[in-house]
């Protein structure tokens, strides 16, 4: 298959799999006015776009992630991340917007990349957290499956390709650790 029609296929199967993950949803009911929303209403300040609660402990992914790398990046990235955009929206037009139409509304605006960027990332942030479970993994549903082996090739050789992939990154890591204790050793 050549490079085109595969990366086709990759695009095909995250639609479908967004379009599946909305039809599961059943049809859209309009959803009540956020607190933000409210307040504003009420001639209050609005709520700040808020840091969402780790979905688990910081250390119920370890060893894969460890308490130290959560901590990283939930205690001081997406911390910065959410206070960086209250700081932004704050007196504008988006202060009242829940964090998705923050994203969807400065999306391609360069004047608003600031905004965009940290509201996007807010989002990454909370969309990573919750794409994991302690004692998660396993085989993906039968559908899925095929999906993933028709776009990618076989599921067990994609995840032997990440496996090898990380191996790469960690041995590279240590190289460079290992590359820096030695030549401070020498100083
Ligand atoms: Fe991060």
């Amino acid at each position: 298959m050549t490079e085109t029609r595969r990366s086709d296929r990759r695009r095909s199967v995250t639609q479908e799999v967004t379009a599946a993950r909305f039809r599961a949803q059943g049809p859209r009911r309009p959803s009540p006015p956020s607190a933000r929303a409210q307040c504003c209403r009420a001639g209050r300040a609005p709520a700040a776009i808020e840091l969402p609660p780790l979905p688990y402990a910081d250390n119920a992914l370890d060893p894969y992630i460890s308490a130290n790398t959560i901590g990283y990046h939930y205690g001081k990235h997406h911390k910065a991340y959410v206070d960086n955009v209250n700081k932004l929206i704050a007196g504008t037009e988006y202060a009242d917007m829940p964090l998705e139409k923050i994203v969807a509304a400065t999306a391609g605006n360069a004047e608003k990349q600031a905004i965009f960027n940290n509201a996007a990332q807010v989002w990454n942030h909370t969309f990573y957290w919750k794409s994991m479970k302690p004692k998660g993994g396993g085989a993906p549903p039968k559908a899925l499956a095929a999906k993933i082996d028709a776009a990618f090739g076989e599921l067990r050789r994609v995840q032997e390709g990440l496996h090898r992939r990380r191996g790469h990154a960690v041995r590279q890591r240590l190289g460079v650790a290992r590359a820096s204790r030695t030549a401070s050793s020498r100083s």
